[in-house]
């Protein structure tokens, strides 16, 4: 190693088991590229949906501070859902302003922090999961006056309490699943484009999202095919392509972008920013998983919030299950922590890739002279490797031997508290041919 050399390469393994050494076989190679920088970091993934404790209408204070801004939040998603007030449909007005009183207080709480607010139309409307067939749904029997009337309050309400900074109006959650959208696709389709243009008329410069459908894009997706279609001859292609990754049956947005993205030539949509606005399952939210999501939102450039699986009050609080409280004192847990590190990878991103099996993942930052990487497999417990190239980048010759600093994510549980990492020290290891391979492998429980 060059004696002028300072860099400290931070390899992080995101791991319940630990780290294996002289494992007997890889099940695949994750790679990263340092001479190749892919953009400024700017935390697309440390986001969630609801997680905010309601105040009224105010901003809550309950969580502190440091808990929201050492992982660099950034984005909410909220409309009232599982509170005492229906909503729109079922209670009339007051049913729907209790969950527009929540949906300010959670914007405002959001906004302090300088967040993104995405809103979620069809919780205002009272169709928050498992409503039933003879809820009403925009446009049932051919009319579409109350809807008309919804949205009208909807924006009226919007504008007079000035929530319009940093706002993207959702059109409408998870339509293909009939426990929020019970009615036919062409229904949908009818209220997507009248919707869309409702609100761009009368929210001329807020972004609108959609069609946040729960299955990722596929090839064969006809619902999605007929929505690309509609929009496309309706003028109405939202400011941000949106939809859901959750569970290891849908893919991930390695295969689903590039099968999104040829849809959207064939129905000739523009090239637009994508939001995954609900990611992980529950058993895919651990640390070894998040990783896996976030270094695939980096790798497309997708803004993702974390999905929430928390129920009614619960719902509304824990920051999307990164934190927990006892008595009135908010705690980290594992996850915290790794979205913790996440935030401290300052700088320029760097290109990756996936093992080929598409189950381990790796995100990496170099900022100066440090590189920074975070890996994790996708629920498997197998080994991996990384391999780094482009080590002369850092001023390094291209053999030598380099500094390696390791640390372990553990996992105690939603509701486990979890300090810090585990430092597992600082390794030296030999490396040639400008890349350093295999320095470890890793898994998760
Ligand atoms: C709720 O909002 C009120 C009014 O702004 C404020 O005084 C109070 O501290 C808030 N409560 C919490 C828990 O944030
Ligand atoms: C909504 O908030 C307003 C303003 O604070 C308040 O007057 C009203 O009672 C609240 N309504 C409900 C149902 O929470
Ligand atoms: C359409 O719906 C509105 C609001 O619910 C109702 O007042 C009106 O009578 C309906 N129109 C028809 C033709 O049924
Ligand atoms: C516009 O949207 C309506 C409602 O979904 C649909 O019936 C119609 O076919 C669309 N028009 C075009 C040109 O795609
Ligand atoms: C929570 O509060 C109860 C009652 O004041 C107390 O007995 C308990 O020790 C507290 N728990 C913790 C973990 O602080």
């Amino acid at each position: 190693m060059k004696q002028s050399f300072a860099a400290t390469l931070f390899f992080v393994v995101s791991a319940l088991g630990g780290v294996v050494k002289d494992k007997p076989s890889s099940s695949g190679t994750a790679t990263v590229n340092i001479a190749k920088s892919v953009g400024e970091a700017t935390f697309l993934g440390s986001n969630f949906i609801y997680g905010f404790p309601d105040n009224g209408t105010e901003v809550d204070t309950s969580i502190p501070d440091y808990l929201v801004t050492d992982i660099k939040f950034n984005a909410c998603r909220a409309g009232g859902a599982q509170i005492e007030a229906p909503g729109w449909t079922k209670g009339g007005y007051e049913g729907y302003i209790g969950r527009f009183n929540s949906t300010l207080s959670n914007y405002r709480t959001t906004r302090k922090y300088g967040g993104d607010f995405i809103l979620l139309i069809h919780d205002l409307w009272g169709a928050d999961g498992g409503s039933g067939a003879l809820s009403p749904y925009p446009g049932d029997h051919g009319n579409w006056t109350e809807m008309e009337t919804f949205l009208g309050q909807l924006m009226d309400d919007i504008k007079a309490n000035d929530m319009l900074g940093g706002l993207v109006m959702d059109i409408w959650n998870e339509p293909e699943l009939e426990i929020f959208w019970a009615r036919s696709w062409t229904q949908y389709v009818e209220y997507y484009v009248r919707a869309s243009k409702i609100v761009r008329a009368g929210l001329p410069d807020t972004l609108i999202s959609g069609p946040s459908m729960a299955h990722s894009p596929s090839l064969d997706s006809e619902k999605l095919k007929a929505w690309m279609a509609s929009v496309s001859g309706n003028d109405t292609v939202p400011d941000i392509y949106s939809w859901h990754q959750i569970g290891v049956w849908e893919r991930q947005l390695d295969t689903t972008i590039p099968e999104f993205d040829t849809l959207r030539e064939q129905y000739n949509l523009p090239d637009r920013p994508f939001d995954v606005n609900e990611y992980a399952w529950t058993s895919e939210q651990n640390p070894a998983n998040s990783v896996y999501y976030l270094a695939q939102c980096e790798r497309h450039n997708v803004r993702c919030l974390r999905a929430n699986w928390g129920g009614g009050s619960d719902l509304h609080n824990y920051m999307g299950n990164l934190i927990y409280k006892t008595n009135s004192t908010y705690y980290p847990n594992g996850e915290w922590q790794l979205y913790k590190y996440y935030a401290g990878m300052v700088g320029n991103r760097i290109e990756t890739s996936a093992s080929s099996d598409l189950l381990f993942d790796v995100f990496a930052t170099i900022s100066e002279n440090t590189v920074k990487v975070i890996a994790g497999t996708r629920t498997v417990q197998e080994p991996y490797e990384i391999s780094i190239s482009g080590l002369n980048v850092l001023g390094l010759p291209t053999s030598g031997v380099v500094n390696v600093r390791t640390y372990r994510f553990d996992w105690e549980g939603s509701q486990g508290e979890v300090n810090a990492p585990v430092d597992l020290g600082c390794a030296e290891h030999t490396y040639s041919e400008d890349t350093a391979s295999n320095p470890f492998s890793v898994f998760r429980t």
